[in-house]
């Protein structure tokens, strides 16, 4: 079992840093829908902390009922007060699909849009980001992150650049494998960048260790990726009831279950499942409205999974 990395103390020091508020249900009279929102260190910009990623799920071409599927998922993202969208041009069709479907719901300014570069060398890292920006159908991108490291300190000079001219807001690294956290930290660690993305859930915690202490420390916000372990976490739960207490932290599913665990890390700043299942859309974001888990609840989860 991976040991608790925060003390009481610390917990709450991280968490009053991110703007966190532990166990405490939306007050009366506020708007349901308006979800649990944190804050990026950098700007002090709040995003809703509950995002959607669109890896395999968005990456549809032509018509039928799977683009319908998808273009009803991001019209509920939207309505239930979802913001943050992650792609990347690793993920085939993915950013056209998400620039044509927000175009037709007209909802591109709800948007807060995360694409990322993945190649190497200089002009093409630039012919990558335009591209990305017709498929997005927008002159300017809120965070463009270097997808797996690729090429970085290349495609971080080009992003610094674009950055300055106002082309993108944020800029940011993303990796999702526990063998990479070392080189996520050491880039942290040289300071100036506005967000990381890694891989983090119940069935990968190794970000507790090292990395999300880190990014906190550093001022970076944090995108989790593969919460649910590519759907590998609902395999380890069919059949099984959810515990009892799950509804101590106002948690329905097992979704929730897992999405609340991330999101009571207070280095935490947004997560971002993958769904083309509308009912599942609904479903994950609902994980961001009522109680979080404190970190004893935290370990009851973990302890409990693994006893499954
Ligand atoms: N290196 C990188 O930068 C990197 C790497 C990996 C991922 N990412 C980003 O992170 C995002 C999320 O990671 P991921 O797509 O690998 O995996 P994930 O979000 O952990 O899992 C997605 C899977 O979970 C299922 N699912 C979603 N909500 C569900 C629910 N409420 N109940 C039951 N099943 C549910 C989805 O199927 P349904 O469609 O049936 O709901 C899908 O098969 C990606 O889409 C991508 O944007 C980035």
């Amino acid at each position: 079992m991976v040991r608790a990395v925060l003390n009481r103390r610390e917990w709450l020091r991280l968490a009053a840093g991110a703007g966190m508020t532990l166990l405490v249900r939306p007050a009366h009279g506020e708007d349901p829908k308006s979800g649990l929102q944190r804050k990026i260190p950098s700007s002090g910009e709040q995003v809703p902390a509950v995002g959607l990623g669109t890896s395999q799920v968005f990456d549809i071409t032509g018509g039928g009922s799977e683009r319908e599927a998808a273009k009803e998922v991001l019209r509920l993202f939207v309505e239930n007060g979802g913001k943050v969208v992650d792609s990347s041009p690793m993920y085939g069709a993915a950013e056209t699909l998400v620039g044509d479907l927000a175009s037709e719901l007209g909802i591109q300014r709800k948007l807060f849009i995360a694409t990322k570069v993945w190649t190497t060398g200089r002009q093409e890292g630039i012919r990558q980001m335009e591209d990305s920006m017709r498929k997005l159908r927008t002159p300017r991108i809120d965070l463009i992150q270097v997808h797996n490291l690729v090429d970085l300190d290349t495609q971080l000079a080009t992003l610094r650049e674009w950055k300055k001219a106002g082309k993108i807001r944020y800029l940011g690294i993303t990796h999702s494998r526990d063998s990479a956290h070392g080189e996520l930290e050491r880039v942290l660690k040289a300071g100036g960048m506005d967000f990381v993305q890694l891989n983090y859930s119940m069935a990968e915690r190794e970000a507790e260790q090292r990395l999300l202490p880190v990014a906190a420390e550093k001022g970076t916000a944090v995108i989790v990726n593969r919460p649910f372990a590519r759907a590998n976490l609902f395999g380890r739960v069919r059949g099984k009831p959810l515990p009892d207490w799950a509804k101590d932290f106002d948690c329905a599913s097992w979704a929730q279950f897992f999405l609340k665990y991330i999101l009571a890390h207070p280095a935490v700043t947004v997560v971002i499942p993958a769904t083309r299942d509308p009912k599942h859309l609904v479903d994950n974001m609902a994980a961001g409205s009522g109680r979080l888990p404190d970190e004893a609840m935290r370990r009851k989860m973990v302890a409990h999974l693994e006893s499954l």
